[in-house]
């Protein structure tokens, strides 16, 4: 008898920015959720404590597709870090040394943005990109339809792509006429309109910047057309105290309770 294919349950990961705690409770929703395949869309690394751990935990998941954030690039390679703001300066410096050589190599080996294919499924491809698709290694926001519309124009034949580095979940839906902004909606089931593209920004499991304090990522249920903002409460104390005992900011350390 032909054994019942499980449904195939993909998470979307970004901005987990070395925040263990707040990664080990997404995983252990994600699996609660029967989530069967991973995503990454960047900035594994950058601003919390457990660079390295985060880093083992996510390639131990075997994701499907991986992306390269600005923190990514930043802690992988030797650029000058003079555009950044004193206290990522600081993060990205301190993460850099806590990194074999190896690891910093992996980071920077990533993509800028992948199309990921899942053969043999029958279902439509999709894209990820840290930033914007319109030029992904300038590491440009999307926060506005203005900056989406800008982006959209490069998904191609993709009716769907994740993206992240705003650290606020948000969505954007393109049709014939038009491109608009919207909220996500917090555990509601987003269903999909196959006439139309889709933006999502799946917010961030380290460091949520919505005013909601809790990780946050997206789970994707292609036979179900749907996309869903999943929200997780963390130790966010444990991380504290870790921010602080490694001398990084104590700012790294506030933001995280105001989910700023
Ligand atoms: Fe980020």
């Amino acid at each position: 008898m032909a054994q019942k294919k499980a449904q195939e349950r993909i998470a979307i990961l970004g901005d987990i920015h070395a925040n263990l705690e707040a990664f080990q409770a997404v995983l252990a929703a994600a699996k609660e959720r029967g989530v069967t395949q991973y995503v990454c869309i960047g900035d594994l690394v950058g601003y919390n404590a457990n660079p390295k751990e985060c880093l083992d935990m996510l390639r131990a998941l075997k994701p499907i597709g991986v992306v390269m954030g600005n923190h990514d690039e930043y802690v992988g390679a030797n650029h000058d870090l003079s555009g950044f703001n004193p206290v990522a300066q600081l993060a990205v410096k301190w993460t850099r040394e806590r990194l074999s050589m190896d690891d910093r190599k992996w980071l920077t080996s990533l993509p800028y943005q992948k199309e990921i294919f899942r053969f043999g499924t029958g279902m439509p491809p999709f894209c990820i990109v840290h930033g914007t698709l319109d030029n992904p290694g300038m590491w440009g926001y999307i926060f506005t339809r203005l900056n989406a519309m800008a982006s959209m124009e490069y998904q191609g034949n993709d009716n769907l792509c994740f993206c992240g580095h705003t650290h606020v979940p948000m969505y954007f839906i393109k049709d014939d006429l038009d491109t608009k902004a919207f909220y996500f909606p917090f555990e509601k089931p987003l269903k999909l309109e196959m006439n139309q593209k889709y933006l999502f920004n799946v917010g961030s499991v380290g460091q949520p910047r919505d005013g909601d304090p809790r990780a946050a990522f997206t789970i994707y249920i292609p036979d179900d057309e749907t996309v869903e903002l999943i929200r997780v409460p963390y130790d966010i104390k444990k991380t504290q105290e870790k921010i602080v005992a490694a001398g990084l900011p104590p700012r790294l350390a506030d933001r995280l309770a105001e989910g700023r």
